[in-house]
Protein backbone atom coordinates (compact mmCIF):
# COMPACT_ATOMS: atom_id res chain seq x y z
CA UNK A 1 0.00 0.00 0.00
CA UNK A 2 1.37 3.53 -0.84
CA UNK A 3 1.70 5.49 1.84
CA UNK A 4 3.10 9.59 1.95
CA UNK A 5 5.31 8.82 5.19
CA UNK A 6 9.10 7.83 5.19
CA UNK A 7 8.75 4.25 6.40
CA UNK A 8 10.44 5.10 9.81
CA UNK A 9 8.08 7.97 10.86
CA UNK A 10 7.42 6.23 14.21
CA UNK A 11 11.02 4.53 14.94
CA UNK A 12 11.48 4.59 18.71
CA UNK A 13 7.63 5.92 19.07
CA UNK A 14 5.12 3.86 21.58
CA UNK A 15 1.85 4.05 21.39
CA UNK A 16 -1.65 2.32 22.85
CA UNK A 17 -4.68 1.59 21.03
CA UNK A 18 -7.46 1.14 22.99
CA UNK A 19 -10.03 -1.49 21.01
CA UNK A 20 -7.19 -2.03 19.14
CA UNK A 21 -7.74 -5.72 17.89
CA UNK A 22 -10.29 -5.06 15.49
CA UNK A 23 -11.97 -2.07 13.37
CA UNK A 24 -10.41 1.35 13.16
CA UNK A 25 -8.33 0.43 16.04
CA UNK A 26 -6.50 -2.46 14.27
CA UNK A 27 -6.37 -0.41 11.06
CA UNK A 28 -4.91 2.66 13.65
CA UNK A 29 -2.07 -0.12 14.64
CA UNK A 30 -1.60 -1.59 11.58
CA UNK A 31 -0.99 2.03 10.33
CA UNK A 32 1.35 2.68 13.14
CA UNK A 33 3.43 -0.42 13.09
CA UNK A 34 4.15 -0.39 9.22
CA UNK A 35 5.50 3.27 10.20
CA UNK A 36 8.53 1.33 12.23
CA UNK A 37 6.49 2.17 15.73
CA UNK A 38 5.77 0.18 18.47
CA UNK A 39 1.85 -0.62 19.60
CA UNK A 40 0.17 -1.46 22.27
CA UNK A 41 -3.16 -3.15 21.52
CA UNK A 42 -5.41 -3.36 24.67
CA UNK A 43 -8.55 -4.80 24.78
CA UNK A 44 -11.18 -6.53 27.01
CA UNK A 45 -11.17 -9.69 24.66
CA UNK A 46 -7.82 -11.64 25.13
CA UNK A 47 -8.49 -13.91 22.29
CA UNK A 48 -9.66 -10.91 20.01
CA UNK A 49 -6.39 -9.61 21.22
CA UNK A 50 -4.20 -12.22 20.36
CA UNK A 51 -5.84 -12.52 17.24
CA UNK A 52 -4.86 -9.07 16.57
CA UNK A 53 -1.42 -9.25 17.08
CA UNK A 54 -0.86 -12.20 14.93
CA UNK A 55 -2.50 -9.89 12.17
CA UNK A 56 -0.36 -6.69 13.07
CA UNK A 57 2.96 -8.65 13.03
CA UNK A 58 2.60 -9.30 9.63
CA UNK A 59 2.65 -5.65 8.49
CA UNK A 60 5.53 -4.74 10.87
CA UNK A 61 7.99 -2.58 9.38
CA UNK A 62 12.06 -3.25 10.67
CA UNK A 63 11.78 -1.72 14.58
CA UNK A 64 7.99 -1.73 14.54
CA UNK A 65 6.79 -4.04 17.82
CA UNK A 66 3.24 -5.10 18.53
CA UNK A 67 2.51 -6.06 21.89
CA UNK A 68 -1.29 -6.97 23.21
CA UNK A 69 -2.54 -6.67 26.99
CA UNK A 70 -5.85 -7.47 27.92
CA UNK A 71 -7.30 -4.72 29.45
CA UNK A 72 -10.74 -3.93 30.13
CA UNK A 73 -11.12 -0.01 30.46
CA UNK A 74 -13.79 0.09 32.56
CA UNK A 75 -11.44 -1.61 35.43
CA UNK A 76 -9.25 1.59 36.72
CA UNK A 77 -6.94 -1.39 38.51
CA UNK A 78 -6.61 -3.13 34.70
CA UNK A 79 -6.13 0.61 32.81
CA UNK A 80 -3.15 1.19 35.52
CA UNK A 81 -1.60 -2.31 34.73
CA UNK A 82 -2.01 -1.64 30.92
CA UNK A 83 0.47 1.68 31.68
CA UNK A 84 2.66 0.21 33.81
CA UNK A 85 3.30 -3.32 31.46
CA UNK A 86 3.54 -0.73 28.17
CA UNK A 87 5.93 1.27 29.82
CA UNK A 88 7.92 -1.59 31.94
CA UNK A 89 8.50 -3.41 27.89
CA UNK A 90 9.04 0.08 25.99
CA UNK A 91 10.47 2.31 27.96
CA UNK A 92 8.35 4.85 27.15
CA UNK A 93 4.67 6.16 25.80
CA UNK A 94 4.31 8.71 23.34
CA UNK A 95 0.64 8.11 22.11
CA UNK A 96 -3.08 7.27 23.20
CA UNK A 97 -5.38 6.36 21.38
CA UNK A 98 -8.35 5.90 23.29
CA UNK A 99 -10.50 3.78 20.19
CA UNK A 100 -12.01 0.82 23.06
CA UNK A 101 -15.97 1.84 22.91
CA UNK A 102 -19.01 1.24 21.33
CA UNK A 103 -22.73 1.02 21.39
CA UNK A 104 -26.00 -0.29 20.56
CA UNK A 105 -28.75 1.28 18.17
CA UNK A 106 -31.76 1.76 20.24
CA UNK A 107 -35.02 4.26 20.56
CA UNK A 108 -33.99 6.15 23.99
CA UNK A 109 -37.30 4.73 26.03
CA UNK A 110 -36.19 1.48 25.59
CA UNK A 111 -32.49 1.76 26.68
CA UNK A 112 -32.28 -0.03 29.71
CA UNK A 113 -30.76 1.90 33.31
CA UNK A 114 -27.69 -0.81 32.70
CA UNK A 115 -27.13 -0.21 28.89
CA UNK A 116 -27.59 3.59 29.35
CA UNK A 117 -24.50 3.00 32.56
CA UNK A 118 -22.38 0.35 30.06
CA UNK A 119 -22.25 2.83 27.40
CA UNK A 120 -21.48 5.63 29.13
CA UNK A 121 -19.13 4.09 31.41
CA UNK A 122 -16.95 2.30 28.92
CA UNK A 123 -17.12 5.22 26.42
CA UNK A 124 -16.64 8.16 28.74
CA UNK A 125 -14.98 6.75 31.96
CA UNK A 126 -13.11 3.68 29.69
CA UNK A 127 -11.46 7.46 27.94
CA UNK A 128 -11.09 9.30 31.08
CA UNK A 129 -9.51 6.49 33.45
CA UNK A 130 -6.46 6.06 30.19
CA UNK A 131 -5.90 9.73 29.95
CA UNK A 132 -5.78 9.88 33.84
CA UNK A 133 -3.50 6.65 33.94
CA UNK A 134 -1.12 8.19 31.72
CA UNK A 135 -1.05 11.35 32.55
CA UNK A 136 0.61 10.01 36.23
CA UNK A 137 2.54 7.13 34.53
CA UNK A 138 4.15 8.93 32.13
CA UNK A 139 2.54 11.82 29.94
CA UNK A 140 2.55 14.33 33.11
CA UNK A 141 5.96 14.36 33.14
CA UNK A 142 7.59 14.06 29.77
CA UNK A 143 4.26 15.00 27.55
CA UNK A 144 2.31 13.44 25.01
CA UNK A 145 -0.18 13.22 22.44
CA UNK A 146 -3.51 11.77 22.97
CA UNK A 147 -6.64 10.82 19.85
CA UNK A 148 -10.12 10.60 21.26
CA UNK A 149 -11.98 8.86 18.87
CA UNK A 150 -15.72 10.11 19.06
CA UNK A 151 -18.95 10.36 17.20
CA UNK A 152 -20.41 13.23 14.56
CA UNK A 153 -22.94 13.65 17.56
CA UNK A 154 -22.99 17.61 18.22
CA UNK A 155 -26.17 17.68 17.00
CA UNK A 156 -27.37 14.64 18.41
CA UNK A 157 -27.94 11.31 17.28
CA UNK A 158 -30.83 9.62 16.95
CA UNK A 159 -30.95 5.80 17.82
CA UNK A 160 -27.35 6.54 19.79
CA UNK A 161 -28.19 8.94 22.68
CA UNK A 162 -26.15 7.05 25.25
CA UNK A 163 -23.30 7.08 22.99
CA UNK A 164 -23.57 10.46 21.72
CA UNK A 165 -23.90 12.21 25.28
CA UNK A 166 -20.87 9.80 26.29
CA UNK A 167 -18.98 11.04 23.32
CA UNK A 168 -20.00 14.85 23.41
CA UNK A 169 -18.83 14.59 27.04
CA UNK A 170 -15.32 12.74 25.80
CA UNK A 171 -14.62 16.13 23.55
CA UNK A 172 -15.70 18.09 26.52
CA UNK A 173 -13.14 16.38 28.96
CA UNK A 174 -10.53 16.56 25.82
CA UNK A 175 -10.77 20.58 25.62
CA UNK A 176 -10.68 21.00 29.56
CA UNK A 177 -7.82 18.40 29.83
CA UNK A 178 -5.97 20.04 26.91
CA UNK A 179 -6.21 23.37 28.35
CA UNK A 180 -4.82 22.09 31.72
CA UNK A 181 -2.56 19.61 30.85
CA UNK A 182 -0.94 22.27 27.73
CA UNK A 183 1.87 22.92 30.24
CA UNK A 184 2.88 19.55 30.38
CA UNK A 185 3.37 19.19 26.54
CA UNK A 186 -0.01 17.18 26.20
CA UNK A 187 -2.08 17.70 23.63
CA UNK A 188 -5.41 16.11 22.88
CA UNK A 189 -7.73 15.75 19.83
CA UNK A 190 -10.78 14.32 18.77
CA UNK A 191 -11.51 12.31 15.77
CA UNK A 192 -14.73 11.45 14.76
CA UNK A 193 -14.21 9.04 11.72
CA UNK A 194 -18.06 8.25 10.89
CA UNK A 195 -19.50 4.38 10.72
CA UNK A 196 -17.42 2.07 9.56
CA UNK A 197 -19.15 -1.35 8.52
CA UNK A 198 -16.37 -3.51 10.47
CA UNK A 199 -17.67 -7.22 11.92
CA UNK A 200 -16.96 -4.89 15.38
CA UNK A 201 -19.77 -2.58 14.20
CA UNK A 202 -22.08 -5.59 12.39
CA UNK A 203 -21.77 -7.70 15.59
CA UNK A 204 -22.86 -4.28 17.61
CA UNK A 205 -26.13 -3.52 15.62
CA UNK A 206 -27.01 -7.12 14.62
CA UNK A 207 -30.42 -6.70 12.90
CA UNK A 208 -30.24 -3.05 12.26
CA UNK A 209 -26.74 -3.10 10.76
CA UNK A 210 -27.89 -2.79 6.97
CA UNK A 211 -30.33 0.36 7.56
CA UNK A 212 -27.82 1.79 9.71
CA UNK A 213 -25.13 1.41 7.13
CA UNK A 214 -27.24 2.73 4.10
CA UNK A 215 -29.20 5.39 5.95
CA UNK A 216 -25.17 6.27 6.79
CA UNK A 217 -24.18 6.10 3.52
CA UNK A 218 -26.68 8.29 1.78
CA UNK A 219 -25.69 10.98 4.53
CA UNK A 220 -21.98 10.79 2.89
CA UNK A 221 -21.47 13.32 0.13
CA UNK A 222 -19.61 10.61 -1.63
CA UNK A 223 -22.56 8.18 -0.98
CA UNK A 224 -20.52 5.42 0.77
CA UNK A 225 -19.53 4.32 3.83
CA UNK A 226 -15.63 4.47 4.98
CA UNK A 227 -13.61 0.89 4.33
CA UNK A 228 -11.13 0.33 7.03
CA UNK A 229 -7.63 0.97 5.06
CA UNK A 230 -8.40 4.10 4.72
CA UNK A 231 -8.57 4.38 8.93
CA UNK A 232 -5.02 4.59 9.36
CA UNK A 233 -3.78 5.12 6.18
CA UNK A 234 -3.04 7.43 2.79
CA UNK A 235 -4.19 5.29 -0.26
CA UNK A 236 -5.49 5.42 -3.62
CA UNK A 237 -6.15 9.11 -3.79
CA UNK A 238 -7.75 8.92 -0.27
CA UNK A 239 -7.23 11.48 2.46
CA UNK A 240 -8.07 9.70 5.55
CA UNK A 241 -7.64 9.28 8.81
CA UNK A 242 -3.97 8.72 8.65
CA UNK A 243 -4.81 11.78 10.07
CA UNK A 244 -4.07 9.91 13.83
CA UNK A 245 -0.75 9.15 12.72
CA UNK A 246 -0.66 12.66 11.52
CA UNK A 247 -2.34 13.81 14.89
CA UNK A 248 0.43 11.83 16.56
CA UNK A 249 3.42 12.79 15.24
CA UNK A 250 2.36 16.48 15.07
CA UNK A 251 2.74 16.15 11.22
CA UNK A 252 0.77 19.33 10.57
CA UNK A 253 -2.08 21.44 11.68
CA UNK A 254 -4.82 19.60 12.30
CA UNK A 255 -7.19 21.76 11.73
CA UNK A 256 -5.61 22.78 8.43
CA UNK A 257 -5.81 19.02 7.14
CA UNK A 258 -9.47 18.82 8.44
CA UNK A 259 -10.16 21.44 6.31
CA UNK A 260 -8.87 20.09 3.40
CA UNK A 261 -10.07 17.14 3.99
CA UNK A 262 -14.07 18.62 3.90
CA UNK A 263 -13.65 20.65 1.22
CA UNK A 264 -11.51 18.24 -1.22
CA UNK A 265 -13.54 14.94 0.30
CA UNK A 266 -16.21 13.30 1.42
CA UNK A 267 -16.75 15.08 5.01
CA UNK A 268 -16.90 11.48 6.95
CA UNK A 269 -14.26 12.56 8.86
CA UNK A 270 -14.16 14.83 10.95
CA UNK A 271 -11.55 16.49 13.40
CA UNK A 272 -12.65 18.39 16.63
CA UNK A 273 -10.16 20.53 18.56
N1 LIG B 1 -13.77 -2.11 23.58
C1 LIG B 1 -15.09 -2.09 23.82
N2 LIG B 1 -15.36 -2.13 25.14
C2 LIG B 1 -14.13 -2.19 25.76
C3 LIG B 1 -13.73 -2.25 27.10
N3 LIG B 1 -14.60 -2.24 28.10
N4 LIG B 1 -12.41 -2.31 27.36
C4 LIG B 1 -11.52 -2.30 26.36
N5 LIG B 1 -11.84 -2.24 25.08
C5 LIG B 1 -13.13 -2.18 24.76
Amino acid sequence: MQRIFAKTLFKNKVVIVTGGGTGIGMATAKGIVELSGKVVIAGRDKARIDEGVEKIKTHCAEGAEVLGLQCNIRKRGEVSNMLTDTIDKFGRLDGLVNNGGGQFWSPAENISPGGFHAVVDTNLKGSWNCMQEAYHQYMGENGGKIVNIVLMSEMGLAGMSHSAAAREAVKNLSITLGAEWAGNNIQINCVAPGIFPSETAVAAYGEQSKEIFDKSAANVPKKRLGELYEGANLSEGTLSLDLIPQILFNLTDAVQYTTGWKETLDSRTKLVL
